[in-house]
């Protein structure tokens, strides 16, 4: 089980998504032995989502051999009544969508009641004033810079203006994750605008050296960090 990057630095979260679902427990060892920081592990019901992907079993089967944090991404509509699986299954963090729910505050004290640690996210049109009352109480916060369901899909640009918005507004040990299109041509401008902690499938996990591939994003975003 990981710990929670609570010091600021910026964390790459490779997507098992973007995965070759045949070799799922090589391709962690992969991204492990490579460097690392979170797995992101995205969960869809085929409700919030117009897709479905893989959930509990996946995960807890995953658990033994691994010892990265589990970053659990969830893309369904009721997250309260699926987070102690998800719990149990060995996530580190649950990441719940601030649409889903009229009253966040619940959802958050219940996740946190499991013993692990509470993110929050938004899709590209919420707005931050959304999650503005529950901000002192997440670990982290996920900006979607793409319409979440599929991998693959083109960087949002527009969701920049939220990051800066949001950098002003967190603490320095919560962290601020973006998920969706993140490549070697948008990574740059997303650190610049402040998030420290990246999600990146198709741009790791479908390039031939997917080592490599991380190695190259992390070197631009701390250079664009700095
Ligand atoms: C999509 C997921 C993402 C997805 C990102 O709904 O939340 O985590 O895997 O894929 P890429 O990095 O290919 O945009
Ligand atoms: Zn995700």
């Amino acid at each position: 089980m990981g710990r929670f990057p609570r010091e600021p630095g910026i964390r790459i979260a490779p997507s098992l998504l973007a995965a070759d679902f045949s070799q799922l427990r090589d391709q962690v060892a992969l991204v492990e032995d490579g460097g690392a920081d979170l797995l992101h592990l995205d969960v869809m019901d085929g409700h919030f989502v117009p897709n479905i992907s893989y959930g509990v079993p996946v995960i807890e089967h995953l658990r033994p051999h691994t010892g990265l944090f589990f970053d659990a991404h969830l893309m369904i509509e009721e997250p309260k009544r699926y987070a102690e699986m998800f719990a149990k299954a060995g996530c580190d963090l649950i990441t719940f969508h601030a649409e889903v729910t009229e009253t966040p505050e619940d959802v958050i004290e219940h996740i946190r009641g499991l013993g692990v640690n509470v993110g929050i996210s938004i899709n590209p049109t919420t707005p931050v004033s959304a999650i503005e009352r529950v901000l002192p109480d997440l670990d982290l916060v996920l900006v979607m810079s793409i319409w979440p369901g599929f991998g693959g899909q083109k960087f949002m640009p527009e969701v920049l203006p939220k990051i800066e918005q949001l950098r002003g507004m967190l603490r320095p040990d919560q962290r601020l994750e973006i998920d969706g299109g993140i490549n070697q041509d948008t990574i740059a401008l997303a650190v610049a605008a402040g998030v420290d902690t990246l999600v990146a499938g198709s741009a790791i996990f479908r390039r031939p050296d997917p080592v490599n591939a991380m190695r190259d994003l992390r070197e631009l975003a701390e250079a664009a960090a700095n």
